[in-house]
């Protein structure tokens, strides 16, 4: 047993100091001096432990010495498709670039998420990607992560009031909700006769970043029609704060829904919905039929499965395609040149979190109707499967 103990211990304190020293490039070099005596009395402690992170810390070394690297992956929630396939794909593409992964999601809660980030840097994370459940909320572990070497990238969201983030992957943000707004509109206009339109207005979980910042983007088209009478919000609820849906919760937004038309809509038509996401627009399309209305036209996000059938049934009017394996991809490549020593990659794009300017890395996001879809997913097989005539 002692002896199975010390040749653990020495295996580990190997590890990590190959952690520090041999994997080229990025943070983690300036710590490379550090000497052995401190790197093996850290590792005894996790040691001592006794938990399971040895034997993960372990199996990193295989990975570590061919050249490869440690990178933690920190999720906000498994709540919504694009979270669910952001957990397998960062799995899939860091091993096949060579990376140990740790991957954990925080089921929407800040403490959860803090531990979960703590862990990645006791077990030697080279890179921590994040994607926040409150942008706000991760200043000091993130800025203990940097102090440790790792360099930390923000993933879907930005990170607010903080220095410890290098950049942010994601899709832009203000844009996307422009592109619902936009969507809304053309489907007014298509399926439900001439102005003025009654409409109703959604907006995501207000700890979430982007949630204000889509709104913001969405009320930028919407405001002056809204203005100029061509639009009515009926309940005149056109506050983010008013509009927001705690923690994204579905349910939340169909009770939100149901009071709306039961206190607004007794005898009259809602004709829209601005809806942040795709499963905010199933809960607000299946209020309005359980109230007896036509279906309005309904915007989205995330192209969700179920979605992708409404839109192509007619039951969802719009959603918006940002492709998860494409971030994910984009994270990656970051990580390689971090790793590889080479620094973050150049970016014009840069966002002020409320600390810093952060290094932006934005992809497209595209509009969806049922005019589009062949056109936007040919390259997606599992999505062209539910386009079936
Ligand atoms: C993401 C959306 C997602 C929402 C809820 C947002 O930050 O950008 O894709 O639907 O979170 O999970």
């Amino acid at each position: 047993m002692k002896a199975k103990k010390a040749l653990s211990l020495l295996m580990t304190a190997v590890l990590a100091a190959t952690m520090l020293t041999g994997c080229g490039g990025g943070r983690g070099t300036e710590e490379a001096s550090q000497t052995a005596a401190d790197t093996t009395a850290d590792v005894e402690k996790t040691a001592e432990a006794g938990n399971a992170e040895t034997a993960e810390a372990e199996d990193a070394a295989g990975t570590s010495s061919t050249g490869g690297g440690i990178v933690g992956v920190a999720l906000p929630w498994l709540g919504t498709q694009n979270w669910a396939e952001a957990e397998v794909m960062f799995k899939e593409q860091l091993e096949a670039a060579g990376y140990e992964a740790i991957i954990q999601a925080a089921d929407q809660k800040v403490p959860q998420q803090q531990q979960q980030i703590e862990s990645m840097i006791e077990n030697g994370a080279q890179v921590i990607v994040v994607g926040p459940v409150d942008g706000s909320q991760l200043g000091s572990v993130l800025e203990k992560a940097k102090d440790a070497g790792v360099y930390i990238i923000g993933y879907d969201r930005l990170l607010e009031n903080t220095t410890g983030v290098d950049g942010v992957v994601q899709f832009g943000s203000v844009k996307t909700g422009e592109l619902q707004a936009q969507a809304l509109l053309q489907g007014l206009e298509e399926l439900k006769g001439s102005a003025p339109y009654n409409i109703e207005l959604f907006g995501g979980g207000p700890a979430d970043p982007n949630a204000p910042n889509f709104f913001t983007g969405a009320m930028s088209v919407l405001q002056p029609l809204i203005d100029d009478g061509t639009l009515v919000v009926v309940s005149g609820q056109t506050d983010f704060t008013q509009c927001a849906t705690v923690d994204w919760d579905n349910s939340k937004a169909q009770s939100r829904m149901d009071a709306i038309l039961a206190g607004n809509y007794s005898d009259i038509e809602i004709d829209g919905v601005l809806s942040p996401n795709d499963g905010i627009a199933r809960a607000i399309i299946t209020s309005c039929e359980n109230a007896g209305q036509p279906i309005p036209v309904v915007s989205g996000l995330d192209a969700e499965n179920e979605s992708v059938e409404w839109v192509w049934s007619g039951r969802q009017y719009s959603t918006v395609a940002k492709p998860t394996n494409a971030l994910v991809a984009e994270t990656v490549s970051i990580i390689g040149s971090l790793l590889s020593g080479n620094g973050m990659p150049a970016t014009d794009v840069k966002a002020n979190n409320g600390v810093i300017d952060v290094p932006i890395y934005e992809l497209p996001p595209v509009v969806v109707t049922k005019d589009n879809a062949k056109e936007v997913f040919a390259d997606d097989p599992d999505r062209m499967a539910l386009l079936a005539d």
